[in-house]
């Protein structure tokens, strides 16, 4: 079987900064905890387990831990949690994805200014909560374009929008018209990561060139489940596994040339596996 793999599959920058810290970590030998699992993949975050380290699932458990150390992982958190792990004398290690702290920058300056955040994003993801936990008074997060149309402030207030680094930059667009067109005051700061639209494009260009398509990712990842439809609509026999376990392929006879790509926590073991299983057994 030919086989195609995308160049921008797998660990985007950000990702693979903050595992590379933890396991840095490990070899410190100290109690070492991760607040959320680091990545939005189970075979990682078991490995990780193994050699030690624990999750922190909520704001609650973290107030229970007494002594180590403290890694943030690439979506961030809110202030107070940075705050609560000072206060509790943990050493904390940020490992906030720069492009995601660039926001937590801007949310803060301009929320400061007295600026309305709007986050352009999904309500509950762990980046979008942690972006809010950066304005001065309460952010708004709008998800769809009947949210957008649905939104209503004073008349007065300036709106700065901004968004979650993994959204849709169609989607963004079209909602930013929408507020536009509302008169209000707003600034906009597109804080898509250039990450996932470069993962996009390249999906849908492979995925419209193939005969079958695999998008491996962890059944949590957002980014992962956002690949596969933009590949879906290009490419019918589109598959979402998580390791090549899950491959249990029944292609049609006439499938000549199969594309991978990966969400942004697939680690490359993973892709190289998968890989080789659809070159050696197709
Ligand atoms: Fe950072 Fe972009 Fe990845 S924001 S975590 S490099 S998708």
């Amino acid at each position: 079987m030919e086989v195609i793999v995308a160049e921008h599959a797998g660990f985007c920058f950000g990702v693979k900064r903050a595992v590379e810290q933890v396991y840095e970590q490990v070899a410190k030998g100290r109690p070492i905890y991760t607040y959320g699992p680091i990545i939005h993949n189970e075979e990682v975050v078991k490995d990780l387990e193994r050699r030690g380290v624990t999750v922190i699932g909520s704001e609650e458990e973290l107030a229970d831990v007494t002594e180590g150390t403290v890694v943030i992982r690439s979506h961030g958190v809110p202030e107070r949690i940075v705050a609560l792990i000072d206060a509790k004398g943990l050493e904390c290690v940020d490992a906030t994805c720069p492009f995601v702290k660039r926001i937590h920058n801007i949310v803060a300056k301009e929320s400061g200014a007295g600026k309305k955040i709007v986050v352009i994003g999904n309500a509950g993801h762990p980046e979008v909560e942690g972006i809010m936990g950066w304005a001065k008074e309460g952010a708004a997060v709008v998800e769809s374009l009947e949210e957008a149309r649905d939104f209503t402030c004073g008349k007065d207030e300036e709106i700065c929008i901004v968004s979650q680094t993994t959204f849709n930059y169609n989607k963004f667009q079209d909602m930013v018209e929408i507020f536009m067109k509302k008169g209000y005051n707003v600034s906009v700061v597109n804080t898509i990561c250039n990450a996932t639209e470069e993962r996009q494009t390249e999906a849908a260009q492979i995925a419209a060139r193939v005969d079958a398509m695999i998008v491996i990712g962890g059944k949590h990842s957002s980014n992962t489940r956002k690949l596969y439809e933009i590949c879906m609509q290009e490419c019918a026999n589109t598959y979402f596994i998580q390791t090549v376990d899950d491959l249990h392929l029944d292609l049609p006879k006439s499938v000549r040339l199969v594309g991978i790509t990966a969400g942004a926590s697939t680690p490359n073991n993973i892709i190289e596996e998968v890989q080789n299983y659809v070159r050696i057994n197709f």
